[in-house]
């Protein structure tokens, strides 16, 4: 077993933490208060490579590994939790689904505008009643001619404001009595598609979350994403992947409020001590610590194993789980740490802890990891 970094991944590593310290971090704060997108990031985070990374290089990616895609994740979201929310969107439900089931002419047109950063990757499943039961779409898509023409809302999209096309799930039919869903790739200039940016959220301020409105869009058949009737396999797939994206997120917030909380408690003097001098402060940085340390190597194994093409839907669902559940208490503790303070904006912890609630609901709620690994360790 070889804990070690790969030379390409140890430099990847540091551009990247390079980037977030000196270009990401330094707005953070600015950007939430004023729910501002990040665009400037992204235009250098194209300059950098880094918006196609682990896509083929013959679609403009970088062809890395997913141990990569989970180390800048890491590094952004410990800068600034919307940028890196960004990120993982693009490329794990923007750009995966279609370098994962798209043909060579799709990923041509559709996958290469995202790996040079030229169009968002943003992806459409989720619907008002469509939640964690995400086979619940009433979205639909009927064969008229050459084309499909869909009808339908989808909510909660991150990054369609900023997408050229995304792969939206829809009703195609009915097989043996069930709903046949199928994958759909949708250009978002379209007549009677319609992106709405109107949502107010608990955190996350500057990243873009959208409805959808579909109003008798009309696509060419030949935009089916993959086999018809297999979408929502597809899209269960996709999320595996988006999931070690969701966790490596928590490792970087949760990483983000434990260097907070330690400098804090360093500095801060109480009853003629600083707070980092009592063992009860002691034994919470401690064990802070020691769950970041247990989350990155679950979010790293979940990477691996796919990297390898080995089954990863268990260990993506655990490694979310884990890493989401402790940033959220992490972020507790250093807000809890910093008293009266960690309650103001300024000191950015109270940020850190509105951002990491999402991480518990997006790409799968808590309850929703434990149903899946629940049934993959053979429970019905
Ligand atoms: N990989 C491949 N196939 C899978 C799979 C996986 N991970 N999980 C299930 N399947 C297969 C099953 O084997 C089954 O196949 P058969 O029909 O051939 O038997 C089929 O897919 C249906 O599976 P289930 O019967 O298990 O489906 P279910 O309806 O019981 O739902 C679920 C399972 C785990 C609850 C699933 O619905 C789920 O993951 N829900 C959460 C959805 C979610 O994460 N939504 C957030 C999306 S994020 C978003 O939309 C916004 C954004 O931009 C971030």
């Amino acid at each position: 077993m070889n804990f070690e970094l790969t030379e390409e991944q140890k430099m990847i590593l540091r551009t990247i933490r390079e980037f977030s310290d000196a270009e990401v971090a330094p707005g953070a704060l600015e950007r939430d208060r004023n729910k501002q997108f990040p665009t400037e990031i992204f235009k250098k985070l194209s300059e950098l490579g880094m918006m196609g990374l682990p896509f083929p290089e013959e679609y403009g990616g970088a062809g890395a590994d997913t141990i990569s895609f989970a180390i800048v994740v890491e590094e952004l979201s410990r800068a600034c939790g919307s940028t890196g929310i960004t990120y993982s969107a693009h490329i794990s439900l923007g750009g995966a689904p279609i370098n994962m089931f798209g043909t060579k002419e799709q990923k041509e047109k559709f996958l290469t505008p995202i790996c040079t950063g030229e169009s968002l990757g943003a992806f459409g499943l989720t619907e008002p009643n469509a939640g964690s039961d995400a086979g619940g779409t009433k979205t639909t898509a009927v064969v008229d001619g050459n084309d499909f023409v869909i009808n339908g809302n989808k909510c909660f999209i991150t990054n369609a404001s900023y997408a050229k096309h995304l792969a939206l799930t829809a009703i195609t039919g009915e097989l043996e009595g069930n709903k046949e869903i199928s994958a759909i790739i949708v250009p978002t200039n379209t007549k009677g598609f319609s992106v709405i940016d109107n949502y107010e959220k608990l955190g996350l301020h500057s990243s873009n979350t959208t409805e959808l409105v579909l109003e008798d869009v009309r696509v060419p058949q030949e935009n089916l994403l993959g086999e018809r009737g297999k979408g929502f396999k597809q899209f269960l797939v996709t999320l595996d992947g988006g999931r070690i994206g969701i966790g490596a997120m928590a490792v970087g917030i949760a990483q983000a409020a434990f260097e907070k909380a330690l400098e804090y408690a360093k500095e801060r003097k109480q009853f003629g001590r600083s707070l980092s001098e009592f063992q009860v402060t002691q034994f919470k940085i401690a064990d802070m610590a020691m769950k970041i340390e247990l989350a990155r190597n679950m979010v790293y194994k979940a990477a691996w194993l796919k990297d390898q093409g080995r089954p990863f839907t268990k260990e993506a669902a655990m490694c979310k789980l884990y890493a989401s559940e402790i940033c959220m208490e992490i972020t507790n503790q250093a807000v809890q740490i910093h008293g009266g303070n960690g309650y103001m904006r300024d000191y950015h912890v109270e940020r850190f802890m509105r951002d990491a609630k999402l991480l518990e609901i997006g790409e799968g709620t808590s309850e929703v990891q434990r149903m899946v690994i629940s049934r993959e360790v053979g429970c019905n």
